[in-house]
C-alpha cells in the first residue's frame, strides 16, 4: 500500500464513507427507475409477435403481390367479397390452387366439383383471373397468407364508445410524475448528505459556525423602507388587474379547445395523408349557414373495405391496434358486421362533442364565407389536414370578425350580384377594391339578430 494513503487513513475513510451514502443513493434511486420502466419495455416486446415462415415461399415477395392483386377481395383472416384465405393450403391441394388462381371461371365451367361449390356458396361472383402469375409467385403468395396471426397487441387506453373518457397518455403522466417525485426526493436526500458532510470537515478544520447570526431579517427591513413597500403595492396592483382583465376577456373564448371524441377520427389521416377533400364529408358547408358533422353512412362508403389501418400509419403515440380498434367503434355504432359483410341493423348514435359554438345572439353563415366570399376552411380552421385531433383554432370572437371584414377584400369580379353595389359603394368611398367592412360587414345587425 502507497504510503501517502496510509498517513491521511481517518480523512480518507471519513469521505469514502459519506461518497458511499451518496453512492448508495443514487444506485438505489436506479434500480427503482428500472423497475419501473421494466413493465413499460416488457409491454412492448409482447406487441412485436414474431413472425412464422410455414411453407417454401418468400413471406415479403407475396405480401407484395398479395395487396396489389388479391387485396380488394380478400384478407387473410377475414372473410370479404371472398374467403379469407388464412388455411387455403388445407382446403385445397396445391396444384388445384394453380389452376384455380390462374382460372378460376375455367375450372367452373370444366366442372370441377369443388370450384363449382365454392362458386355457388359465394353467389357466382366470379373471382379475376391471374395468368400472369407463375407457380413460384403463388408458392409467395400462399405463404404470406400461411401466416398466422399476430396475438392481438394491448391496445393504449381503449375507452368504449360515447364515454369520452382519457383515451390516451394515462399511464404516461402517473409514470412522469413519479419520476419526478423521486428525482426530487434524491435531491433533497443528497443536498442533506453534502450539507451534512461540509459541516464535518468544517469541525474537522477547527471552524465554528454560528447557529444564530445577529443580523435584521429581511422582513423588517422591508416593513421600515416605505418607498420599497409604496412600489411593491403599485406593482401588485398591476399585475393582479392585468390577470384579472385577462380573465375576463377568456370567459366565453375557447381557442384551443381539443375535446375527446368517442371515436378516435384523423383530419390528419383523412384530409392530409389521404388527402379526403374537407366538403366530402363536410357537404353543406357550400350550400348552407352550417357546415355539419357527417353521417356515418358516408364513413361507411370507404370503411366498408377499410377494416384496418396499414402499418405506416402507426405513430409512436398511437400504434395499429388502437387505431383498428377505433374503426371498430365505428362499425358497433353503425351496426356492421364485418365477418358477414353485412349490417346487423343495431346502431347507435356517436356523440360527437361540438368544438366550435358562437353564442346563440351571433349570426354566422358557411356559404357567405366558403362560396361568395371564396375563403378557405384553414383560415379560420386552421391546418385541419395536420390535427390528429380537432381543435378550436381561432378565437371566434367579434373583434376576430370584424378585423378580418376589415381587412379581406370582397371578391366581386365575375360575381354579377355585386356589379351595380360596387359600382356604387367604390364611388362613395373612392376605392377600387371593397373590404367586407365597407360592405357593411360591421353593421350591428348583420351578426346579431
Ligand atoms: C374481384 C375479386 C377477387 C380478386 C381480385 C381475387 N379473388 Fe380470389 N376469390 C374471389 C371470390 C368471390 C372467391 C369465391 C369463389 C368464387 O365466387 O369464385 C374467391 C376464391 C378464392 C380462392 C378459393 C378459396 C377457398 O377458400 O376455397 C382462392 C385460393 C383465391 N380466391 C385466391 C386469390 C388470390 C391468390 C388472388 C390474388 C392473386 C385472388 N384470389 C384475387 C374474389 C377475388
Ligand atoms: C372523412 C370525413 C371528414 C373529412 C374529409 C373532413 N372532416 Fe372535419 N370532421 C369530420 C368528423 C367526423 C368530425 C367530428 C369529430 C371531430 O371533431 O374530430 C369533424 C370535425 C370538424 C370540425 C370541428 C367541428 C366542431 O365540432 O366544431 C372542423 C372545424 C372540421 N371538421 C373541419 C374540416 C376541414 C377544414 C376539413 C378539410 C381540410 C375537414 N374537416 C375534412 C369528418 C371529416
Ligand atoms: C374517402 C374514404 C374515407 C372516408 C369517407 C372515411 N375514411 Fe376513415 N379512413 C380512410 C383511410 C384511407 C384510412 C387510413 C387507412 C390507413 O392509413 O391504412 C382511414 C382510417 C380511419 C380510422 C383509423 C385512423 C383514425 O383516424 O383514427 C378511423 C377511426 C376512421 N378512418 C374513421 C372514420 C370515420 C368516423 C369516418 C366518417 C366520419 C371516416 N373514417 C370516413 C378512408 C376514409
Ligand atoms: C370565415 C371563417 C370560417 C370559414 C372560412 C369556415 N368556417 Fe367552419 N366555422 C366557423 C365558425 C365561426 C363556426 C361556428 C359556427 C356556429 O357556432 O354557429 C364554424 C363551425 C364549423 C363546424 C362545426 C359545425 C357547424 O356547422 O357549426 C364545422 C364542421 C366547420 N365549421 C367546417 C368548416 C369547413 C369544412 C370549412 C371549409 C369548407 C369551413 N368550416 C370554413 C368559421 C369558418
Ligand atoms: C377570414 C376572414 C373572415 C372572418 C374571420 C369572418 N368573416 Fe364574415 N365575411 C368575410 C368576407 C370576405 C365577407 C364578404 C362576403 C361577401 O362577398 O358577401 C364576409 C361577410 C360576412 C357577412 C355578410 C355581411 C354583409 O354585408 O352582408 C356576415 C353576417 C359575416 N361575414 C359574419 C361573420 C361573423 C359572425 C364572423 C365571426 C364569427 C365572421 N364573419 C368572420 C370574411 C370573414
Ligand atoms: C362581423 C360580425 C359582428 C358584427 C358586425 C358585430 N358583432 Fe357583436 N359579436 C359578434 C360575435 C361573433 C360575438 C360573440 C363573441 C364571443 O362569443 O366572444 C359578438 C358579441 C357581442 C357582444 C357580447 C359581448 C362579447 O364581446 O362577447 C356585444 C355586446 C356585441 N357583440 C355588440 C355589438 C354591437 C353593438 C355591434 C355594432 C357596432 C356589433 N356587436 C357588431 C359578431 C359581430
Amino acid at each position: 500500500m502507497p504510503k501517502n494513503l496510509d498517513d491521511n487513513s481517518t480523512y480518507n475513510m471519513r469521505q469514502v464513507k459519506y461518497r458511499n451514502s451518496v453512492a448508495k443513493v443514487l444506485i438505489l434511486g436506479t434500480v427503482f427507475l428500472f423497475a419501473l420502466f421494466n413493465p413499460v419495455m416488457a409491454q412492448d416486446e409482447a406487441a412485436t409477435a414474431p413472425v412464422v415462415a410455414t411453407s417454401g415461399g418468400d413471406i415479403a415477395k407475396g405480401e407484395a403481390l398479395f395487396k396489389s392483386l388479391c387485396a380488394a377481395c380478400h384478407k387473410r383472416y377475414k372473410k370479404m367479397t371472398g374467403p379469407a384465405l388464412f388455411g387455403v393450403t388445407e382446403r385445397h391441394s396445391t396444384e388445384w390452387l394453380y389452376s384455380w388462381i390462374k382460372n378460376s371461371a375455367a375450372m367452373v365451367a370444366a366442372g370441377d366439383a369443388e370450384a363449382i361449390a365454392i362458386y355457388e356458396e359465394y353467389n357466382k361472383t366470379a373471382m379475376n383471373a391471374f395468368p400472369q402469375l407463375t407457380n413460384t409467385d403463388i408458392d409467395d403468395i400462399l405463404a404470406y397468407v400461411s401466416v398466422p396471426k399476430a396475438a392481438p397487441a394491448p391496445v393504449v387506453g381503449q375507452a368504449p364508445v360515447g364515454s369520452g373518457g382519457d383515451a390516451s397518455g394515462g399511464v404516461s403522466s402517473t409514470v412522469i410524475l413519479g419520476l419526478l417525485a423521486l428525482v426530487f426526493l434524491m435531491l433533497v436526500v443528497v443536498l442533506f448528505l453534502v450539507n451534512k458532510t461540509l459541516r464535518r470537515f468544517a469541525e474537522l478544520n477547527g471552524l465554528q459556525i454560528p447557529e444564530n447570526e445577529k443580523r435584521t431579517p429581511i422582513w423588517k427591513a422591508f416593513v421600515q423602507n416605505q418607498f420599497l413597500i409604496l412600489v411593491s403595492t403599485v406593482f401588485l396592483l398591476l399585475v393582479s388587474g392585468y390577470f384579472v382583465y385577462g380573465f375576463f376577456m377568456q370567459v366565453g373564448v375557447d381557442q384551443g379547445y381539443q375535446p375527446i371524441q368517442p371515436i378516435h377520427y384523423s383530419h390528419k389521416i383523412h384530409a392530409g395523408d389521404n388527402k379526403i377533400e374537407c366538403k366530402y364529408c363536410h357537404s353543406s358547408a357550400r350550400v348552407s349557414k352550417t357546415s355539419g358533422i357527417p353521417s356515418l353512412n358516408v364513413c361507411m362508403n370507404c370503411h366498408k373495405s377499410i377494416s384496418e389501418v396499414a402499418d405506416a400509419t402507426a405513430t409512436e403515440e398511437y400504434s395499429k391496434s388502437f387505431y383498428d380498434g377505433e374503426i371498430q367503434k365505428l362499425y358497433k355504432a353503425v351496426g356492421w358486421d364485418a365477418d358477414s359483410q353485412s349490417y346487423t341493423g343495431k346502431s347507435e348514435p356517436v356523440k360527437w362533442v361540438r368544438i366550435h359554438n358562437l353564442p346563440d345572439f351571433a349570426y354566422f353563415n358557411h356559404s357567405q364565407h366558403v362560396s361568395v366570399a371564396g375563403v378557405e376552411c384553414q383560415k379560420c380552421h386552421g391546418p385541419v389536414e395536420e390535427m390528429e385531433i380537432m381543435y378550436q383554432y381561432a378565437p371566434l370572437t367579434m373583434g376576430w370578425c370584424i378585423n378580418c371584414h376589415r381587412e379581406t377584400n370582397v371578391k366581386v369580379e365575375g360575381n354579377a350580384y355585386y356589379d351595380k353595389i360596387h359600382e356604387q359603394l367604390s364611388k362613395k368611398y373612392g376605392v377600387d377594391k371593397l373590404t367586407a367592412a365597407q360592405m357593411g360587414g360591421l353593421e350591428c345587425g348583420k351578426c346579431h339578430y
